[in-house]
């Protein structure tokens, strides 16, 4: 069992903040600080010299990332720099293939994207009460629309923390013939995921939550069979999509390669992509079940604390499959502003979402941090 008080010490925010919104922000651990720096030392100091190094290490994330997802390789991950540009790289895939089966829980760049493509293709299905996307919901939207090709979740959604079912969800998509498109940005790095396990086509998120690797780098999982067909390309393309990388005879014919670099354009955003490996090392020494029911233990503990306050709770949590890190509760005073309050005067960093707000701890969090938030909120 990790030492997590240890593993408090590797987040220098802890000595400031009992910061609660590791949904909106992860802050970053040491271990990542100290790999940016390295690479803005590498880059003073050696440079283009270095480069071939780098391209391996770039590599390598890929292949560690394609593992905490349950994927068989890392040719089928690319970089992004954020979920939007990811879920912008599935939409113009797939747009054109039949409607998109979405909902109305989720967060911007899970719909904008495919509404941006043609605002007529996307169909929502509603929450019902409690904040919930059931599955027989689903159901009915794939039964009424025989011409629905695509099916878009979130696996955690934002704000209310509600977790979907994706084993359930992804032998639906199967059944149904339906491309299964996961935004894990609320997932990755607090709750298991697997692409295997749940038959997901397509995977985006960003580093700069759960993942703890700052900002400018996101990464899209494209399952092989999607790859290898030419009916999916991509919308933009540079050198680094072509077969043979870096070679200056390239530039009069396209000669693309079948895994996902096909989607990446340009020179690589390293520094984002390094402190993301530095990331995945340190959260996978820690493993990401542990963290997981270590989260559902800090927030069991919050849970109680805000009912006995008296306080409503907004998240689905009367069903444990539907719980997850993130909870969202009903303040008895205007949240953005109770928010501002706690964070000025007490140094308790939440955010304010809706009518409620967002606490979502992360592994370094302790009863302490939510102790505090319990006795000022009690004091309000
Ligand atoms: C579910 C979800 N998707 C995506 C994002 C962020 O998207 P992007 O990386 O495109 O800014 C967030 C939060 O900011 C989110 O909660």
């Amino acid at each position: 069992m990790p030492n997590w008080d240890k593993l408090r010490d590797d987040f220098p925010v802890t000595r400031k903040y009992s910061y609660l919104a590791n949904a909106a922000i992860g802050p970053i651990p040491v271990t990542v600080y100290n790999e940016a720096v390295r690479f803005y030392h590498d880059i003073m100091y050696h440079s283009e010299h270095l480069w071939s190094d780098w391209v391996v290490k770039i590599q390598d994330t890929k292949d560690q990332y394609a593992k905490f997802i349950g994927a068989d390789s890392g040719k089928d991950i690319a970089f992004t720099h954020s979920t939007s540009e990811g879920m912008n790289i599935v939409a113009h895939m797939l747009s054109k293939q039949g409607s998109v089966i979405s909902n109305e829980l989720e967060f911007p760049s899970s719909n904008l994207p495919w509404l941006n493509v043609n605002p007529n293709n996307v169909l929502f299905v509603k929450a019902s009460n409690n904040n919930k996307i059931l599955l027989e919901d689903i159901l009915k939207m794939i039964s009424h629309n025989g011409h629905a090709k695509t099916l878009v979740t979130s696996h955690i959604q934002y704000s209310t923390g509600f977790k979907q079912d994706l084993t359930a969800l992804g032998e639906i998509a199967k059944k149904n013939r339906l491309v299964l498109v996961v935004n894990a940005t609320q997932s990755l790095g607090a709750s298991h995921f697997s692409v295997k396990d749940y038959g997901v086509d397509f995977v985006v998120g960003t580093g700069h939550k759960w993942l703890l690797s700052s900002f400018g780098i996101g990464a899209i999982y494209i399952r092989r069979k999607y790859l290898e067909d030419l009916a999916f390309q991509p919308l933009f393309f540079g050198q680094s999509g072509q077969r043979k990388k870096e070679s200056y005879r390239n530039n009069m014919k396209v000669d693309m390669s079948k895994d996902a670099t096909k989607f990446e354009v340009g020179t690589p955003h390293f520094q984002s992509i390094f402190a993301l490996n530095a990331a995945l090392k340190y959260l996978s020494r820690i493993g990401i079940l542990n963290i997981e029911r270590r989260l559902l233990k800090l927030t069991d503990y919050l849970i109680e604390k805000l009912r006995s306050l008296g306080l409503e709770i907004l998240s689905p949590v009367e069903n444990r499959k539907y719980r997850s890190q993130i909870v969202l509760f009903k303040p008895i005073r205007n949240p953005v502003n109770l928010v501002g309050e706690l964070e000025r005067k007490h140094k308790i960093v939440l955010s304010a979402r809706g009518n409620g707000i967002r606490v979502s701890p992360h592994f370094y969090n302790n009863e302490d941090d939510i102790d505090k938030l319990v006795k000022v909120l009690k004091k309000l």
